[in-house]
Order: structure tokens, then C-alpha cells, then sequence
């Protein structure tokens, strides 16, 4: 995604601050890719489970204490179920370190990255080919976390439901000059992958966010469901192929929604 959005964001004006924000960010891979290579100035990041928002705001927030513990954690099955059962049985209401550290470790070790319902790299027996510490290079972990905090004056974050944090930054004097990349939790399989913040009423009034013109730099990417082709059958649909590794490798089919007049 990260290639695409590039191209998109040339579309911005460069004379002013160019911002990509990222309504529903789990991992916000793509818009920090940009952030990095230097196709955006600024990120905004909001995830409504405080458990991410935790993990980012814990990053950018407290770095050294987050990389002095990323040095010292084991990378074991009783650490992996220590971590996995504060996250899963977590409930607080405000931001807590530690549960944004174990949400990292839970999203650097378990396969697919997902947090939820998701097991362990390697397999409860760690016998699989690749085991807990495939994705799990403290140095290299070390330098992002380290580079996220140099840029934090160029990282906004927040915690609120994506279409409130959309309808806020609409609102913001950068709106026009901001790639929104939404990338919501699908129709069909969220609830098994991620924390689902979207009922079937969520999706529709997002659709109506998009498709009444408000927003004027927009990228949306969602599972090729029925009721999306329905919503956005009057702006540009084309199909992309994600590669899942959750249950087995296979391709599945996604689709990504620009508004029609680019
Ligand atoms: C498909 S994932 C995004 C993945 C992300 N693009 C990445 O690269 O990791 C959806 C994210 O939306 C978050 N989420 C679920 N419901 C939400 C809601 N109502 N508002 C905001 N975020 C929500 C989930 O916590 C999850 O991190």
C-alpha cells in the first residue's frame, strides 16, 4: 500500500504541510513508511482500542523505559501467555505501558501480527520452522522505537472511534492537504482479527462520511463484501490481492475505494 499511497500523496500540495492520517492505524505501517521516506510531513494515528493506542502512546511517550524492557523480555511460551493474558483480559479505560508493551509483543510474535485469537510464531510447542523470535530483532526494534520518539513532534495520536476522529480532522485547517487512509476492520472477518469497533450502522454512516464530498483526499481499503461493493458503487472499486497467513496461505480479495472524481 505504501507505493500507492506514495503516488497519491504527490497530489498534495508541497508548499503546504502534507499530513496522512490514519483513522483505524493498528500498526500504521504504510503512513510511517511515508513519514520515513519523506512523502508526508506530518501523521495523525487514532485506533479506538486503547490497547494500540496504548502500545504507540507508550513508544512515543516513554521511550527509554519502553527500550530498556524490550532488551530484558524473554522471548519464551510462559512470557508469550503472560502477555497474550493481559491483553486479552484487559479492560482498563486509560492508557496503561505496560499493556501497550505486551500488545507490541503479542503483535511482534504471534503469527500475522494480529493481537487476538492468534497463536504464537512456532506453535505452543515451538517446533515450527520459524519460532517466537522470527520477527523479534531487539536492535532493530530498538532503532524504530528510537526514531518514532526524534520524530514525535511529526506524530499526532489519538484514541477515539474512527469516524469521530475523521469528523474531527475534517475540521482541522490541514484537511485539505490530508490523505485519509482507511482501512477499517472488514465486514466479513473482523471480529475474529482485531478488536471490531464497527457494526453494519458504523460502516454505512463511514460511507456517507466518504461519498458526500466532505473529504477531499481519501483511500479506503476493505474485504470485497457485498454490502461495500453496495455502499461505494458510485466511486472507483479496484480489486487488490493481501496475502493472510492466518490460517493458511492464501490470497484473499480486497478491495481499495478512491473517490470518483480522481
Ligand atoms: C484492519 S486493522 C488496521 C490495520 C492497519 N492498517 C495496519 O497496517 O496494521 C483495523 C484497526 O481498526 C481498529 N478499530 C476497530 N474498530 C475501530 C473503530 N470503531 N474506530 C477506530 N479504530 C477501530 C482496530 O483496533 C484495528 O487496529
Amino acid at each position: 500500500m505504501s507505493a500507492f499511497l506514495k503516488e497519491y500523496m504527490k497530489k498534495l500540495d508541497p508548499t503546504l504541510e502534507k499530513v496522512i492520517a490514519e483513522p483505524y492505524c493498528g500498526g500504521a505501517g504504510a503512513a510511517l513508511i511515508l513519514l520515513a521516506d519523506g512523502d508526508a510531513d506530518m501523521v495523525v494515528l487514532n485506533d479506538a482500542d486503547l490497547r494500540v493506542y496504548s502500545a504507540w502512546l507508550a513508544m512515543l511517550e516513554e521511550p527509554e523505559r519502553f527500550v530498556a524492557k524490550l532488551s530484558n523480555v524473554r522471548l519464551d511460551i510462559a512470557e508469550w501467555l503472560y502477555h497474550r493474558d493481559l491483553v486479552d483480559g484487559y479492560s482498563g479505560s486509560e492508557y496503561d505501558f505496560e499493556v501497550g508493551f505486551s500488545t507490541f509483543y503479542m503483535n511482534r510474535t504471534t503469527r500475522s501480527g494480529i493481537i487476538l485469537n492468534a497463536g504464537p510464531i512456532g506453535g505452543y510447542d515451538q517446533r515450527g520452522k520459524w519460532k517466537l523470535d522470527a520477527r523479534f530483532n531487539v536492535q532493530r526494534l530498538t532503532n524504530q522505537v528510537l526514531w518514532l520518539a526524534t520524530n514525535r513532534h511529526r506524530i499526532r495520536l489519538s484514541n477515539f472511534d474512527g469516524l469521530s476522529f475523521i469528523d474531527r480532522e475534517r475540521r482541522m485547517p490541514a484537511a485539505d492537504n490530508t490523505l485519509f487512509f482507511i482501512d477499517p476492520p472488514y465486514v466479513k472477518a473482523g471480529g475474529r482479527l482485531y478488536y471490531d469497533g464497527m457494526s453494519e450502522a458504523k460502516h454505512i454512516a463511514l460511507s456517507d462520511l466518504l461519498t458526500t464530498g466532505n473529504i477531499r483526499h481519501w483511500i479506503l481499503t476493505y474485504d470485497d463484501a457485498p454490502l461495500i461493493r453496495q455502499l461505494y458503487r458510485s466511486q472507483k472499486c479496484s480489486n487488490i490481492s493481501v496475502n493472510y497467513s492466518l490460517q493458511s496461505k492464501r490470497l484473499e480479495n480486497e478491495i481499495l475505494v478512491e473517490p470518483n472524481y480522481i
